[in-house]
């Protein structure tokens, strides 16, 4: 797919609940493949505690609160975030537990599961619903994403198949690592999942694209914007069976360290 679908594009055409359709666990094998790694990564860094602090802010969020679930139980405070009006609705229709809200608890049990089930799913929706504490608007592709507020550096910035979405070429995506990088303290983390060598995805019957990624790429743009990167981690798809869906070939995890001089 050549067109890039920037944000006039999504406000009129990303549906939160066509999207969502991926998150129903259990029942669509491409989005169980995603979450599922992505979850099994963001467990191993959130819930062994060898990454916390105060504050986190979830860049791009969607509609969707499965990236923080794991991320609850080591930030007191979480900060979602996303471009759409309709997403932020979605998330604080979730937040506020109003009719017509996702039912999370399939992934969420997942993730209890994950976690050694030290916690029940009721739990920890309790714990994470008061640990989001403000659904914002943002853009990646300006020079403050949360513009026109100023809120504090925090510790982590988290952002899950987003920065693909949002970018419309190389120079913008490094361009979106150094503004999302200025919402964090130096020496905080960025924690990024998503989707390599990627040209488009559906949501309904609305084809968006994605900007094609290698890990080259990503391995060269992350420290010449100032980061560390402390992991690198990717998985090949195992699911061909929708390519008309997505033609993602593999799925990455980094965890990068913003320098102390940055
Ligand atoms: C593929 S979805 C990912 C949503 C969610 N993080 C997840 O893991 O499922 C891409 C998201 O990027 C958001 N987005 C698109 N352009 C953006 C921009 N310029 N700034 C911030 N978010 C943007 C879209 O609204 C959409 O929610």
């Amino acid at each position: 797919m050549d067109e890039f679908t920037g944000g006039d594009v999504y406000q009129k055409e990303f549906n939160p609940q066509a999207y969502l359709e991926y998150f129903k666990f259990g029942s669509h094998t491409l989005g169980d493949e995603s979450i599922t790694y992505y979850l099994e990564c963001l467990c191993q860094t959130f819930a062994s505690g060898s990454l916390r602090g105060d504050t986190l802010i979830d860049i791009g969020s969607g509609p969707t609160i499965y990236q923080l679930m794991s991320a609850c139980e080591s930030f007191e405070t979480i900060i979602a975030s996303d471009y759409l009006d309709q997403n932020v609705q979605e998330i604080e229709k979730w937040r506020k537990n109003e009719p017509g809200a996702f039912d999370w608890s399939p992934v969420g049990i997942y993730v209890c599961e994950l976690e050694g089930k030290r916690t029940k799913w009721p739990e920890k929706e309790a714990k994470l619903r008061r640990a989001i504490q403000r659904v914002l608007k943002c853009d990646v592709n300006l020079q403050n994403p949360m513009a026109p507020l100023h809120l504090p550096p925090a510790d982590c910035v988290l952002s899950t198949e987003c920065l693909e979405a949002a970018c419309k070429d190389q120079a913008s995506y490094r361009a979106a690592l150094s503004n999302i990088s200025s919402l964090l303290k130096p020496g905080g983390h960025l924690v990024l999942c998503g989707v390599l060598e990627t040209t488009f995805y559906m949501v309904g019957t609305w084809k968006f694209s994605s900007l094609f990624l290698t890990e080259e790429f990503l391995k060269e743009a992350l420290p010449a914007s100032g980061f560390n990167i402390v992991q690198f981690k990717t998985k090949s798809r195992v699911d061909k069976g929708m390519l008309d869906l997505c033609d993602l070939t593999e799925f990455y995890f980094i965890v990068a360290q913003k320098g102390t001089e940055a």
